[in-house]
C-alpha cells in the first residue's frame, strides 16, 4: 500500500515548514528519500529537517564526503548524498547500518541507489517551478509514512 501527498510550496518558508512538520514526525530508523534536480532544494529541505530535530550548527552539502553524521536533541541525523555513487560503491559502504541505526536518514539523489534503499520509506520529490516555488510530491511505502501522508492530506495537501 502507498499513500501520496502534493505539497505546494509558494516560497522557502514553505518548504521549511514541511521539513519541520515531517521531522516531528521521525523516529528513529526513518527513511527519507530525496529526489530532484540540481538546485531543487534537496540540500535545503535536509538543514530546515536538521533543525528541527535539534542540530545544532551548520549543515552543509554531503556531495563530496557522501555521508555526515550528525548529533540531534532528539536522535541522530544521517545526511548523504549519493550523486557521485555507482551501486557498487555505496554498497560497500554499508548503509543498512545508518537506514537502521538510532538515527533519521536523508539521502539526496536516492533513486540513483534505489535498490539498496530499505523498502519503506518516504520518497520526496522536489520540482524547480520559479524562483522559490516548488512541488513536492510525497509517497509514501509502509504504514509510517502512509500515515505521514494521510496527514499532510488531512492538513490540505493534494493528491498525486
Ligand atoms: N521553496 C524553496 N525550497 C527550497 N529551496 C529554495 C526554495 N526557494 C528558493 N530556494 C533556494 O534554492 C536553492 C536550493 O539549493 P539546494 O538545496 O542546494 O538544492 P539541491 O540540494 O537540490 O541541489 C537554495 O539556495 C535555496 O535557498
Ligand atoms: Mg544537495
Amino acid at each position: 500500500m502507498t499513500n501520496t501527498a502534493v505539497w505546494h510550496a509558494a516560497s522557502e518558508a514553505d518548504t521549511i515548514r514541511l521539513a519541520a512538520l515531517l521531522a516531528s514526525w521521525a523516529e528513529p530508523g526513518a527513511l527519507l528519500s530525496l529526489d530532484g534536480d540540481l538546485g531543487a532544494g534537496k540540500t535545503r529541505f535536509s538543514q530546515a529537517f536538521a533543525q528541527a530535530i535539534g542540530v545544532q550548527g551548520v549543515v552543509n552539502s554531503p556531495t563530496f564526503t557522501i555521508i555526515k553524521e550528525y548529533e540531534g536533541e532528539r536522535m541522530p541525523f544521517y545526511h548523504m548524498d549519493v550523486y557521485r555513487l555507482s551501486v557498487e560503491e555505496a554498497d560497500d559502504l554499508g548503509l543498512d547500518e545508518y537506514f537502521f541505526g538510532k538515527g533519521v536518514t536523508i539521502v539526496e539523489w536516492a533513486s540513483l541507489i534505489r535498490e539498496l534503499l530499505p523498502d519503506e520509506r518516504l520518497e520526496v520529490y522536489i520540482e524547480h517551478l520559479g524562483d522559490e516555488a516548488r512541488r513536492i510530491t510525497l509517497k509514501g511505502i509502509g504504514a509510517l509514512y502512509e500515515g505521514w501522508c494521510g496527514q499532510l492530506a488531512e492538513m490540505g495537501a493534494d493528491k498525486a
